[in-house]
């Protein structure tokens, strides 16, 4: 079997991303032992994938990883694939919108009308540059030609704001098919360091407590968050249009 391939998981801590330039991640994690490239289904280990596995630009075929495999970018490289995938983080750009919206939607995550294209347009406007998006974009390359192939994909995305108090993070989600290489971390680690920019103390942020935030529960225990046991949260409806 051939060497799993470079993928990159944006494990980066988005320096860049934060003063606005993107960032190209470095290549980080092997495929995981209990995913490889295709999320599971197949004979992928940390090498990459088995002899049947075809993967193209829009991922992996039918042969060896299934075709809801997850794809080249998905989570390592793929057995003879020539592709590569690179992950950039960088500020939401209004022609994300759709994409972006369906990651939070896999995700489970609640939108209101504070989320639709238009609402985030206006927040982004109104907020004096203390409302942030940044999102993760995937892009496949050609290791051979050395050159793109096929089009960048946003597979990630987070909300930050600052009310000159405090800073809130929202909205964290990656693409199911591109979990678990280290996309949630790398967005994460961005919206701590926009806040420091800001010149914020600490963030915050609310999690379910139900099982589906398990993932992001550790996630965040792992980066240094700590779980607030001595504060219940109040809420009141007072008619206004939007939640928070
Ligand atoms: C939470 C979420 C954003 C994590 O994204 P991700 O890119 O898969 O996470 P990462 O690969 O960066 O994982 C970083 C760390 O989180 C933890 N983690 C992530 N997924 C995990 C899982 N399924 N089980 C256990 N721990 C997990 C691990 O500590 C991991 O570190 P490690 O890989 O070194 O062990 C993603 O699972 C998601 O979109 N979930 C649905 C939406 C959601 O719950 N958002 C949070 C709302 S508060």
């Amino acid at each position: 079997m051939a060497k799993a391939l470079a993928r990159t998981a944006a494990k980066t801590p988005a320096k860049a991303a934060a003063s606005k330039a993107p960032v190209k991640s470095t290549p980080k994690k092997a495929a995981k032992e209990k995913g490889g490239c295709c999320g599971g289904d197949c004979d992928c280990g940390p090498e990459g994938c088995g002899d049947n596995c075809t993967c193209g630009p829009d991922g992996c075929g039918s042969g060896g990883c299934g075709e809801n495999g997850g794809g080249c970018c998905g989570g390592g490289g793929c057995g003879d694939s020539k592709y590569a995938c690179e992950v950039e983080l960088r500020q939401f750009r209004t022609e994300d919108y759709k994409q972006l919206r369906q990651v939070w939607l896999q995700s489970d995550i609640e939108l209101d009308e504070t989320d639709s294209a238009g609402a985030i347009e206006k927040a982004l406007k109104a907020a004096g540059g203390r409302y942030r998006i940044f999102v993760a974009q995937a892009q496949v390359i050609d290791t051979e030609a050395k050159k793109p192939a096929g089009k960048p994909k946003i597979i990630g995305g987070v909300v930050v704001t600052f009310d000159g108090r405090r800073c809130w993070v929202y909205h964290l989600a990656v693409d199911p098919q591109y979990r678990n290489v280290g996309v949630g971390r790398a967005l994460l680690e961005l919206c701590e360091r926009q806040a420091k920019l800001w010149g914020s103390k600490r963030l915050r942020l609310l999690v379910k407590l139900d099982p589906n935030s398990v993932p992001a529960q550790r996630l965040y225990i792992a980066g240094g968050w700590q779980p607030n046991k001595e504060v219940r949260l109040f809420s009141k409806d007072v008619g206004g249009k939007t939640s928070c």
